[in-house]
């Protein structure tokens, strides 16, 4: 099994600023950033170096303190299928010390999001065949095989302006990141 760190998610306090030093100072590109959940709420920004990779840090805007921060949401895990989704949410389960099991789709991802014995954030996931622009959240059944939740996640997110096969947007990132 191959478990590849993906992204963190990390509160900000100033969007702009954080932005400007990540690509800059250190060669991120923005892929996406727009509202979380609609005009008004709190923007999210995902930066990638990596073209296998949508982002690997999301900034959210809602961290009100300013001074050093502390502050972690959750690590992201991609693991190589659905198979391994399914395993691991089967695992979290028949343990029993995990909290907040959540399964989640983004649309490009089949994720499920839980808290370790500590209360850390985690959430292990596979691409979908698809990519969507983001952000975009939503639960999903496990209890689904595969070709019937592919179908189900082209219902959810066909009419998205950015859907397509996921393998055009890798080929396009690494021509905007060579
Ligand atoms: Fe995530």
């Amino acid at each position: 099994m191959t478990i590849e760190f993906a992204h963190a998610l990390i509160y900000v306090v100033d969007m702009d600023d954080m932005i400007d030093f990540y690509t800059d100072v250190l060669g991120f590109t923005v892929t996406d950033r727009a509202p979380i959940a609609g005009e008004g709420s709190p923007e999210v920004a995902f930066l990638t170096s990596n073209p296998d990779h949508h982002h690997q840090f999301a900034f959210l805007q809602t961290r009100k303190e300013s001074g050093d921060s502390n502050n972690l949401n959750h690590l992201a895990f991609r693991v190589e299928n659905l198979g391994t989704v399914k395993a691991t949410i089967e695992a979290l389960e028949a343990d029993g010390r995990a909290t907040k099991l959540a399964p989640v789709t983004h649309g490009n991802a089949w994720s499920i999001y839980f808290t370790d014995p500590e209360g850390n954030g985690l959430e292990f996931f596979c691409d979908t065949p698809f990519h969507v622009g983001q952000p975009q959240a939503t639960s999903w059944d496990p209890d689904l095989n595969e070709d019937e939740l592919t179908a189900w996640t082209e219902e959810t997110f066909g009419d998205n302006s950015r859907f397509g096969p996921i393998g055009d947007f890798y080929s396009s990132q690494q021509e905007l990141l060579a």
